[in-house]
Order: C-alpha cells, then sequence, then structure tokens
C-alpha cells in the first residue's frame, strides 16, 4: 500500500523532474539524512561500504537509519567481480544487493571502465574486437544479474585528466575514445532502466576538466548515446571548495543530465591520532552543507552519497598523509559537527 502510494505521488508530480525510486521507503526527515532528503519525495542520501564493514555491529544501525542509497565501495569493481575471465565472485555485492532490498534502499553500481582495479588480462589485450568482447561479457553478466535492483550504474569512471584529454587506459589506448560510447551502448542494451553515468573528480568547478567533459556529454547525447547522468565525486579539502559547485552542474544538467555527488568526503589536516581540531570541524561541517545545497538547488541533482560516513572506514588517511577526520561520523560512529549541518541543509532545503 506505501508502495502504491509513493508511486501515485511520483506519478502525481510532473513538475518534479526528481522522484526517488520507489525502494526508498518514507523515513522521517526530523531525525535523518534520508528522511531529510526524501523530503516531498525528492531525493535519496547514499553511502558508500564494503559488505564486511557490516561485520562491526555499530555499522547497520546507522547504515540503515541513515542512507537510503548504497554504492558498492569496491565489491561491483572489474577485478573483485571478474578476477579472471568468466569466473565471478558475487559475494559482496549480493550481500549489498539484498541488504538494499531489506531496507528498501537503492543501489548505484559502480564501475565498468577505469584505468584501476581492472585485472590483467584485461589490461594486457591489445586487440580491439576481444577487449570489446571481454567488456560486453564482463557487463552483460554483471547487469544480468543486477540490471533490476540497480538505481544507477557508474559506466565511465574518471575518463579524463584535468587538462581535459582523454585518460591513458586499456580502454582508450585500444579502442580510442569511442568506448565510452561502447559501453554505455552495451550497457543499455543489457539493463534499459538502469540509468547510466560518467563519474570524474575535479569536475565540480567550472574547468578545463568539466568543460570538456560537458562537449563530450552533449556529442554523446547528440549522438543518441544512452547517457543519463554526471557523477561529481567531490572529493574535496576542507576550505578548498570551487565556489562554483552550481555552475558546473548547470553544464550538464542544462543538456538534460542528472548530475549526482557520488563519492563526498572533505579531508581536513589531522593530528596523529587522526583527529581535526574543533575550528576545522566547522569549517567542515560548512563545507558539507555548501556541497549539499548546491545539489539541492539543481532539479536534476538526484541524491549525494558520502564515501563512507565514518572516519574509521576512510579511504583518505591510507592515501595522504596527516590528512582524515574526512567523513560525517567520528571513529566511534559519534555525529560530528558536519553531519549537524548536512542534516540541517537537508530539513531547510527545497
Ligand atoms: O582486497 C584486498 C585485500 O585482499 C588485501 O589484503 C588488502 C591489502 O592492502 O588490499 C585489499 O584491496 C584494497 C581494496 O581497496 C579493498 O579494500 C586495495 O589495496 C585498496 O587499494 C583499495 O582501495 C580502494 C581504492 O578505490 C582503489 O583505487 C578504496 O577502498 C576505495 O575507497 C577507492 O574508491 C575510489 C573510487 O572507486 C573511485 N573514485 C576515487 C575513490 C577513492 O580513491
Amino acid at each position: 500500500m506505501v508502495q502504491l502510494q509513493l508511486h501515485l505521488l511520483a506519478a502525481l508530480l510532473p513538475a518534479l523532474a526528481l522522484a526517488i525510486p520507489s525502494p526508498v521507503a518514507p523515513r522521517s526527515p526530523a531525525t535523518n539524512l534520508a528522511g531529510a532528503a526524501s523530503k516531498d519525495n525528492k531525493r535519496y542520501f547514499g553511502d558508500a561500504y564494503q559488505s564486511f564493514y557490516l561485520a562491526d555491529p555499530r555499522y547497520g544501525p546507522i547504515l540503515d537509519s541513515q542512507f537510503s542509497a548504497y554504492t558498492p565501495e569496491n565489491e561491483m569493481k572489474w577485478e573483485v567481480i571478474e578476477p579472471t575471465r568468466g569466473v565471478f565472485n558475487w559475494t559482496g555485492s549480493d550481500l549489498i544487493v539484498a541488504h538494499a532490498k531489506k531496507t528498501h534502499s537503492i543501489v548505484r553500481g559502480h564501475n565498468f571502465c577505469w584505468d584501476s582495479q581492472t585485472p590483467s588480462y584485461v589490461t594486457s589485450i591489445t586487440d580491439p574486437t576481444e577487449l570489446t568482447q571481454v567488456l560486453e561479457e564482463h557487463i552483460n553478466a554483471v547487469l544480468g544479474r543486477y540490471g533490476n535492483d540497480l538505481y544507477a550504474f557508474d559506466v565511465i569512471n574518471e575518463p579524463l585528466n584535468d587538462n581535459g584529454t582523454i585518460k591513458s587506459s586499456v580502454w582508450s589506448n585500444v579502442l580510442g575514445e569511442n568506448y565510452i560510447e561502447t559501453a554505455l551502448t552495451i550497457a543499455h542494451k543489457a539493463a534499459p532502466n538502469v540509468k547510466l553515468y560518467i563519474n570524474d573528480y575535479n569536475i565540480e568547478g567550472v574547468n578545463s576538466k568539466s568543460q570538456a567533459l560537458a562537449t563530450i556529454a552533449k556529442n554523446l547525447l547528440d549522438k543518441g548515446v544512452p547517457l543519463h547522468g554526471i557523477g561529481f565525486e567531490s572529493h574535496f579539502i576542507g576550505g578548498e571548495l570551487p565556489g562554483d559547485i552550481s555552475q558546473s552542474m548547470k553544464q550538464f544538467t542544462d543538456l538534460g543530465l542528472d548530475v549526482a555527488i557520488t563519492e563526498l568526503d572533505i579531508r581536513v589536516p589531522v593530528d596523529s591520532s587522526g583527529i581535526a581540531n574543533a575550528t576545522v570541524r566547522k569549517l567542515q561541517a560548512d563545507n558539507y552543507a555548501t556541497v549539499v545545497q548546491a545539489c539541492l538547488d539543481n532539479g536534476n541533482c538526484p541524491g549525494v552519497t558520502v564515501w563512507g560516513f565514518d572516519d574509521g572506514h576512510s579511504w583518505i588517511p591510507g592515501v595522504f598523509a596527516g590528512q582524515g577526520d574526512a567523513n560525517l561520523y567520528d571513529f566511534n560512529y559519534q555525529p560530528k559537527p558536519a553531519y549537524y549541518s548536512t542534516l540541517a541543509a537537508l530539513q531547510n532545503g527545497k
């Protein structure tokens, strides 16, 4: 009945370009991120995680109460899911998809074509026909299994250099820039209802990279290629947000695309125990609210996903020495100022 009502609600609100998919159950706006984001049936609020994080009994209750969208942080990547040609490991991805069904949440799949976390049997291919065949087999297997369970998929991940040129990868080196069109077309045929994305970083402001991607996106759309959205990764540094996130979003939403915030975290300087001081956390909290507001201000931004909700499950400290404290919750699963500023932005936003 509730599901039916949500379908009807979505159908009766044509003014909303946005309507979160019906599996997202109603949640209380006053008390959680997903509920506040779903106000007026508009947006999801997501978390990227790995299935084994749930082994910590403190993880699940926050995941289930605060988030309505999941991205597999690693477990739908090529090296995990098909480490050997034709041999599939569905363990982690099955768990995440099943958990989403249980909690009435959506799943953003991540990813197919990337220059990282791709096995050497793929990256060593030099023949275009063989590479296309392997790509088609992989996409068909993943979307054959999950095509009806996914909201979106980052088909193309991080395709550009910062100067706007196509990044070197097995995909671009063997298939040329055309690999983008090829992968999107295969994915759409395999799962016509899944929203297909190009996902990248350093495109959150108007710059050479985002302008080049807008040109690529326009050319693809002009050719009728099935591209539905652009992912703004949004791995930011505290105090260094681009001042023109809304303008950059508009470059893509003016083309008729969605723009989702797909991997938000905001790293800051930390002490030897990995913790930032209160002044820095306040600045970070303001920055989180700014990013969320940019999404709320755009009628074609369907939601925000944070790249891990707690500092205990963040990729940052392992990669950026002296930085961290990038997430909404601390190492002890306590909400930080960034959590409260994010919640307030969602509650007060349109
Ligand atoms: O699975 C192995 C495990 O068997 C091994 O014992 C362990 C030892 O290091 O490594 C494990 O693999 C790690 C994997 O995460 C799973 O935990 C890799 O070393 C590690 O490099 C990998 O890092 C991931 C990274 O992508 C790889 O580039 C991060 O968790 C993940 O958060 C990060 O996510 C990316 C997005 O996909 C794309 N955008 C940027 C973002 C941050 O880098």
